[in-house]
């Protein structure tokens, strides 16, 4: 079959990956090669076992894959071949040197644009899928057009909105998927040529078009935003827990002003995941960089909170067990960063099992999906950690219950059954808000939520 266009993806993990499977599964005209560096993270693309854990995702690249969805480890092939090429490598913070601990890493991001320039043999739309800091499509152009071969690149900004667990159902329904461009002719074209991508399956009203600046900070700018409402509630969770209010009736009596609106405002032992802290450094980062230290200091408040909750709940167990955690096991329920994916990075889970270990507690992690994961974030832990999945058996004669990640199946486990395994006293502490604390408190448990009263039978 003669495909309409070739389009390809650099960077085969949890953005390129599904965005790409669904572009394949909607766009049947459209030829979609996704390519990575690393060999076994192709080989599991093209296997029954995904290297990703996402609700719907099996299915849809089974549907695609060998049809027009490929996967491979030909770079160079496939920058040849394409018209239009996706860019989904990873930036994470730096680590090294001027803007360490801050600035994005953009390594893996330039060797790809070298590499596109040293393979193209004809003009290329480059779409910056990667999150990125304002101003690099300039970088990138600047390099791409540094060529003598007359090769004329096009740079556009589409960052990905979607969020892990829910990754299919935000790709195929997004509240919006954003597209930026220069202003220039070639760059209305070329953004044409994109938008027309998407209009195969996502409404014209959802489909936003902006200038290439905009569109680059708008990515920093909603997860920037989206962590802040977070750690504001986070931060009310502590007012919460010394007044008696509850945080659950507070952010259910704010959130119904449709101003503020109701989501995201779920108190919690903080926000984890690959992106919002690194792009919050991005974006203060940015700020410093062009002297704006009042509102550089704003934003990193939303991180401060952050780090300040996670320690919070560690000291309320230590406060609540007799001020010891010392030889204590202590079961955590949940690993990954949220519910329904197995990805571990920034969890907040690895932040509580460091400090558990350090109080010379005994710590039992118990996550559906990701215990993998947590025996490699773990490794470098020196203590006693052990790993089990079946919840009852990871319980068994723990000293307490911290709840870490919001899987559907906690909020439905025998607590009961649980209770009797247990050390008694035993302590529940509920980092999620998930349990039926009035049941658990009847049943014997020393109840501990975030951001409401505790209920202790002593
Ligand atoms: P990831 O680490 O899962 O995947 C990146 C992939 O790129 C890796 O498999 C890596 O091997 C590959 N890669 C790196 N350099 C390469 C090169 N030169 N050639 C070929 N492949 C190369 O990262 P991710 O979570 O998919 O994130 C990618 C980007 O998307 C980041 O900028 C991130 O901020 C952004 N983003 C992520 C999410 C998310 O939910 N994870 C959501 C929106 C945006
Ligand atoms: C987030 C954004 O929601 C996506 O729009 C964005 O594309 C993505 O980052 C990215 O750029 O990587 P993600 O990190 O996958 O997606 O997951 P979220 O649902 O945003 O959750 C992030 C963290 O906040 C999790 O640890 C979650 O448990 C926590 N959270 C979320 C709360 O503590 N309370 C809430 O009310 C909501």
């Amino acid at each position: 079959m003669k495909f309409k266009k070739e389009i390809l993806c650099i960077g085969a993990g949890y953005v390129g990956g599904p965005t790409m499977a669904m572009i394949a599964c909607k766009c049947p005209q459209y030829r979609v090669n996704v390519v990575d560096i690393l060999p076994e993270k192709i080989t599991k693309w093209n296997s029954d076992t995904l290297p990703i854990y996402e609700p719907g995702l099996d299915e849809i690249v089974k549907k695609a894959r060998g049809r027009n969805l490929f996967f491979t480890t030909d770079i160079e092939a496939g920058i040849k071949a394409a018209d239009i090429i996706f860019v989904s490598v990873n930036t994470p913070t730096k680590t090294y040197g001027v803007g360490a601990g801050m600035a994005a890493d953009l390594q893996y991001w330039e060797k790809t644009a070298r590499q596109i320039l040293d393979c193209a043999e004809s003009s290329k739309i480059i779409v910056e899928k990667s999150t990125l800091p304002v101003k690099t499509a300039q970088a990138m152009e600047r390099i791409l057009n540094s060529g003598k071969n007359g090769v004329q690149f096009e740079v556009l900004s589409n960052p990905e909105f979607l969020a892990e667990g829910t990754a299919i159902k935000d790709l195929e329904n997004p509240d919006r998927v954003l597209i930026g461009s220069q202003q220039t002719e070639s760059g209305l074209k070329a953004r044409d040529q994109l938008v027309a991508i998407y209009a195969n399956w996502v409404a014209a009203d959802r489909i936003v078009t902006s200038n290439i600046w905009s569109s680059e900070l708008s990515k920093l700018v909603a997860n920037a935003f989206l962590a802040q409402r977070i750690s504001s509630i986070n931060a009310i969770s502590s007012l919460c827990e010394k007044t008696e209010a509850d945080v659950s009736e507070v952010a259910k009596a704010v959130g119904m002003d449709t101003r503020i609106g109701s989501r995201f405002l779920n108190a919690s032992v903080g926000f984890g995941g690959s992106c919002f802290k690194k792009d919050i450094l991005n974006l203060v980062y940015l700020c410093r960089h062009y002297g704006l230290e009042q509102e550089a200091d704003y934003w990193e408040g939303v991180i401060r909170i952050n780090e300040h909750q996670k320690e919070r709940f560690v000291l309320n167990m230590l406060t609540a067990m007799f001020n010891t955690l010392a030889g204590k096991k202590i079961c955590l329920f949940g690993f990954a960063f949220k519910a329904d994916t197995g990805d571990t990075r920034e969890t907040p889970a690895l932040t509580v099992a460091g400090r558990l270990v350090e109080e010379n507690a005994q710590v039992v992690i118990s996550d559906p999906k990701a215990l993998d994961n947590a025996r490699l974030d773990t490794r470098n832990i020196k203590g006693d950690i052990q790993f089990v999945e079946d919840p009852y058996a990871a319980a068994r004669d723990c000293h307490a219950i911290a709840i870490m990640t919001e899987w559907a199946l906690y909020r439905s486990l025998d607590y009961e059954k649980i209770f009797n395994s247990m050390q008694q006293p035993a302590f529940i502490f509920d980092g999620r808000n998930i349990t039926d604390h009035d049941k658990l408190f009847e049943i014997g448990f020393n109840v501990f939520p975030i951001g409401k009263p505790k209920k202790v039978h002593f």
